[in-house]
């Protein structure tokens, strides 16, 4: 398979294909995002929750985030890895939203970061945009403000609110967004945004009408399971299979079925070899 770049991605986009993406946060994970032929690869902020056990995002730091992004790289050379900047590290100035975009590129071999909000992130996105890195927007539902959100609440449900989202959608493209995550609208208010962009929308929980989606990793595998959202879909339970796993593995150690004498274990050289060895 070929590496997936930006052209892809716009190419993709133009053919109308519907473009995939997925979150890795270590080694393994990338791995998985190239074996399952995913075209975007997100080392996703929610690392936080499904990796770390935080509540939030909150506490995430850009040292953290090249941290588990250069794990990830080391795993995923195929699809385009795009890296989220956590929250705090671009707010302050677009200066110093520059210097830790680079951080992620240079120490974390990121190849676009993500950026959550709109028009007033605006200004920002094009400066790092005009200095060489490509980056994605994220609208609607943002995880970052959930504390002055009161929580993880589906946005845009009147045409006010929804028309508050698309003005952040055109800011950011005009901004030179290559692409935007929606997450968390209704679906009618995916399809409008993506038909008035000319930027692929890659949608989570937005319906079925955006230019790609995006899934968090462990949630689809079933592995994070202490709440999924109705958006999700579970393709396997892993997470169940992997805790039956270890506990068999217990079992056999406690009634000796583990290690088998011959399969798992060593023996002593035979005679003639330890002769010819000596
Ligand atoms: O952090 C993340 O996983 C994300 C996706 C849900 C888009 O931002
Ligand atoms: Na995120």
């Amino acid at each position: 398979r070929k590496k997936v770049t930006i052209q892809t991605i716009a190419s993709l986009y133009r053919k109308k294909t519907p473009i995939t993406m997925v979150t890795a946060f270590d080694y393994p994970t990338g791995i998985l995002a190239d074996r399952g032929h995913c075209d975007i690869c997100l080392v996703g902020d929610s690392l936080a929750m499904v990796a770390l056990g935080y509540d939030s995002t909150a506490m995430l730091t850009v040292h953290d985030m090249i941290h588990h992004s250069n794990a990830v790289a080391r795993g995923c050379t195929k699809a385009f890895r795009v890296v989220d900047m956590p929250t705090g590290s671009y707010q302050i100035s677009p200066e110093e939203a520059l210097t830790n975009a680079f951080r992620l590129v240079k120490e974390g071999r990121a190849e676009a970061v993500k950026v959550e909000g709109g028009v007033e992130i605006a200004d920002t996105v094009r400066r790092i945009v005009q200095a060489g890195i490509p980056v994605m927007g994220h609208i609607g539902l943002k995880p970052q403000h959930e504390t002055a959100l009161g929580g993880f609440k589906i946005q845009g449900k009147t045409a006010k609110k929804a028309e508050i989202i698309l003005q952040d959608a055109l800011a950011l493209q005009e901004a030179g967004c290559f692409s935007l995550v929606i997450e968390c609208v209704p679906s009618q208010v995916g399809e409008t945004i993506t038909q008035l962009l000319h930027i692929p929308t890659i949608g989570i929980g937005a319906g079925a009408h955006t230019s790609g989606q995006v899934l968090v990793n462990m949630d689809m595998l079933g592995i994070f399971d202490r709440f999924v959202p109705k958006f999700c879909k579970v393709y396997g339970h892993f997470g169940r299979d992997m805790a039956k796993a270890v506990e068999q593995y217990c079992t056999e150690v406690r009634n000796g079925q583990f290690p088998d004498p011959e399969s798992h274990s060593y023996a002593m050289a035979s005679p003639k070899e330890q002769e010819e060895w000596a």
